[in-house]
Formats: structure tokens, sequence, C-alpha cells
């Protein structure tokens, strides 16, 4: 796929995507949606990339929502659509994907930029950052997700008076709900996603996998989030990178994964 609205850049193993529509504050039209599918696809497939840092261009918006002059005239059928396709082709694909996802808001981050944020596997922000679900004031629900990951993020309270006065909260705000994990300069940014996601790419890529799956199994209501953890745990044992890792603990060395 040619990409038109993202850019990939990739060093020792950790891809950055960037959504690319500045003049739009990186807005997420249908194109957008489905070129950030396929690029977390394929990074996720590649067998190379460990870590995946996801952020927007320009110094404004990491993403200021659903690009709505896509959907003002949309139908009820249509509206159902939108949110059931984007759920299961980015919102939902990108919090099971099996690699992790760093977000990295480095200003507005509202609607389906926040969604998108909070579908990522935890969100660094930058001090300019402005974060909220404005949806409301638009007389729409959030439909990518947000009625959900918000209260699961922040608590119910918090989330019901975010949504329902369709306000925006700063970053350290939102490092004070633990919506975000470290509140930096848009300089230090980058670099910090970077440091951690090098941090995680010397752990096991398989082990990591399986956490992502076992913590997520916890948010779902049709499955045991405990049962899943031992099943995962069992299945580790099987792997090579368990044998590597234990190994090279025994032999007092380091690790050299072999991500299978
Ligand atoms: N969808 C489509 N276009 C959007 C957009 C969105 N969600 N958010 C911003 N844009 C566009 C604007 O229409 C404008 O385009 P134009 O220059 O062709 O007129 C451009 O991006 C710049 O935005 P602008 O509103 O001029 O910037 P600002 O600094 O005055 O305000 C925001 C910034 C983020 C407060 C404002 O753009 C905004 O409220 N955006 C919508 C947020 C929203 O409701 N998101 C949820 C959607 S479900």
């Amino acid at each position: 796929m040619n990409y038109e609205n993202i850019y990939i850049e990739e060093e020792n193993n950790i891809a950055t995507i960037t959504i690319n529509r500045p003049k739009k504050l990186n807005a997420l039209n249908k194109r957008t949606i489905a070129e950030l599918h396929t690029a977390f696809k394929e990074l996720d497939d590649d067998g190379e990339t460990k870590v995946i840092i996801i952020t927007g261009s320009g110094e404004k918006a990491f993403v200021a929502g659903a690009d709505i002059s896509e959907f003002a005239h949309f139908s009820v059928k249509e509206g159902r659509q939108l949110a059931a396709e984007g759920q299961n082709n980015l919102f939902d694909f990108v919090e099971n994907l099996s690699t992790p996802v760093i977000a990295a808001i480095n200003g507005f981050a509202l609607g389906g930029g926040l969604e998108l944020a909070m579908s990522s596997h935890f969100r660094i922000a930058s001090d300019n950052a402005k974060m909220g679900l404005p949806e409301v004031s638009l007389g729409v629900i959030p439909g990518y997700g947000g009625t959900q990951r918000l209260p699961q993020l922040i608590g119910k309270g918090r989330a019901m008076e975010m949504i329902m006065t369709a306000g925006m909260i700063d970053a350290n705000k939102a490092l004070d709900y633990g919506l975000v994990n470290y509140v930096v300069s848009q300089e230090e940014l980058l670099p910090l996603c970077l440091k951690i996601a090098s941090r995680i790419s010397n752990n096991s890529s398989v082990a990591i996998k399986y956490a992502i799956n076992a913590v997520n199994a916890g948010f779902k209501y049709d499955v045991n989030g405990y049962a899943s953890e031992i099943d995962a745990f069992g299945t580790c044992f099987g792997t090579e990178d368990f044998k590597e890792g234990t190994t090279a603990f025994l032999e007092k060395r380091k690790a050299d994964f072999p991500g299978s």
C-alpha cells in the first residue's frame, strides 16, 4: 500500500508511525485508518519490529479526532458501520496487537485521537498536550471505544465528567489521572519513547505478546483474565525464549532472545 497520510521510520527494531495530515490536525479520515491498519499489521508481522511508537506530525496535534467532514451527513446505518469498522480495523486491532504500541501524544488528542492513544498499550505526553472526548458537543458519542477505555483508565466518575462536559484536560491533569505515564517537553517526547521502547526490545517479544494478551483478557466481559494468565504462563514454558532467558540467567549472561 502506498501511504499518503502516514510515514514510518524504523531503527534498531523500533518503528515510529507518524500520522501526517498536519493541516487537518492529523484528523483520522477513512484512508488514514486504512493506512494505519496496514502499517500496524505489516510491522506486527515482519518479525523484526519489537516496539511501535505512534505519533502525529507537527507541533500542534497528535490527532484532533475522526474527520468530521467525512461523516457529517451519514445515516444511522452508516454511523454504526463507521464505528464498527473503525473499532475492528484500528482501535481493537491496536489494543490486541502482539507488538507493544506506545502513543507519543504531542498535542491535541481529541475524540478518535484520544481513542487511538487509549488503544495503545501506554501513553506519554508532551507538556502542551490536551486530551478530551468532545463528541457530545457534536451531538454524537465516542464511537471508537472511548466510552469503554476512558473509564478503564481513569475511573468511571472522571470519565463521565470528561465525556459529558466535552472538555479538555491538560497533560498534567492526564498524568494525575493515570491517563499518561509521563509528561515531558516536546523535544524530549520521542527520545523518552525511544528509550523506553529500547528497554522493552531487550526482553522476550514472545513473553510480551502473552503478557499483552493476559492483561487485555481481564478487561473482556467474556474471558476469565486469571485463567488466561495461567494458560499463557504455561505456554511460555514451551518457547525458545523461555529456554534462552532462564539459561542466560543461570549462566550469568545477558539473554539473546530468538523471538520464538
Ligand atoms: N475533523 C476534520 N477537520 C478537522 C478536525 C476534525 N476532527 N479537527 C481539526 N480539523 C481541521 C479544521 O477544520 C481546520 O481545517 P481548515 O483549515 O481547512 O479550516 C484545521 O484542521 C485546523 O483546525 P482549527 O480548528 O482551525 O485549529 P484551532 O487551533 O483553531 O482549533 C481544535 C484546534 C482542535 C480545538 C479544533 O480544530 C477542534 O475543535 N477540532 C475538532 C475536535 C473534535 O471535535 N474532535 C472529535 C471529532 S469526533
